[in-house]
């Protein structure tokens, strides 16, 4: 069993380790973005992932987390998040959403993001552009002095603007050391509320946005989410560290990616 360590503020030198492992998982997101064509499988993205994560050095964080069996989470259309990489082979005009984590020195990092297969219709491209703009809204809202319940209230607050919905039964979490430290960091919630943030907390934001309704079930695999009515589901995650300056990315795609 792992050692759960408790919630503490990171000091200035492991955001700095963690600024390391987060540019490689940028990196490595963008590679695996860029490898989204018709005809891939889900299990050769996984290889990717894998791949381009050992030749960096690094351990893939997800294979055998609570024995989850692949170094990539990939979910399609209605599914939500944890896909289970395999056979399936993607289609022009599917959402996909990519989502790995790493570990260099026993720092993680935590990031995700969905592209559309070639074409985006134009529900698809307006609901990836939404959502990664709630995460924008809630990154902006990590900084000293604001709560938790403020990151939530900022997400939750743009993508229902725009006529969607929340997944609430999955949530962001601090990260360090171990990949889910406290705290919770829900897609949804009230101004004010929860911890006061602080510099020296680094928090994976992770909103999980529905065209149709919220709620979601877990497959018979034990892990792909996937929407209750099957309508898309897209997601974007960032490992960001709150400085006395404000929230960094810590996970930022390189400048010359294809994808933001
Ligand atoms: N980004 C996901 C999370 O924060 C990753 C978990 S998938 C697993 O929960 F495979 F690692 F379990
Ligand atoms: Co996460």
């Amino acid at each position: 069993m792992a050692r759960i360590e408790a919630f503490r503020l990171k000091r200035p030198e492991e955001i700095e380790r963690m600024r390391v492992s987060g540019r490689i998982l940028g990196e490595c997101l963008a590679h695996l973005a860029a490898a989204v064509h018709a005809g891939v499988t889900t299990d050769d993205l996984d290889r990717e992932a894998d791949t381009f994560i050992r030749d960096h050095g690094c351990i893939p964080g997800f294979l055998g987390y609570q024995d989850y069996p692949k170094s990539l989470c990939v979910s399609v259309n209605d599914e939500v998040v944890h896909g289970i990489p395999g056979p399936r082979v993607i289609e022009d005009g599917d959402l996909v959403s990519l989502d790995c984590g790493l570990i260099l020195d026993g720092w993680w990092a935590d990031s995700g993001l969905s592209v559309a297969c070639g074409e985006a219709s134009p529900e698809v491209a307006r609901l990836i552009e939404v959502t990664r703009e709630s995460l924008e809204q809630g990154i902006a809202a990590a900084r000293p002095g604001n709560t938790i319940g403020d990151i939530g209230h900022a997400v939750q607050t743009y993508a229902e603007a725009h006529g969607y919905s929340l997944v609430r039964e999955y949530v962001g979490h601090g990260i360090g050391r171990n990949m889910h430290e406290p705290p919770q960091v829900p897609n949804h919630g009230q101004p004010g509320t929860g911890n006061v943030i602080k510099p020296g907390y680094v928090l994976a934001i992770e909103p999980m946005v529905n065209v149709g309704g919220p709620k979601v079930r877990v497959l018979d695999d034990g892990w792909t989410v996937v929407t209750a009515d099957h309508k898309l589901s897209c997601y974007f995650e960032h490992t960001v560290a709150v400085t006395e300056s404000g929230p960094e990315v810590l996970t930022l795609r390189p400048a010359h990616a294809a994808i933001a």
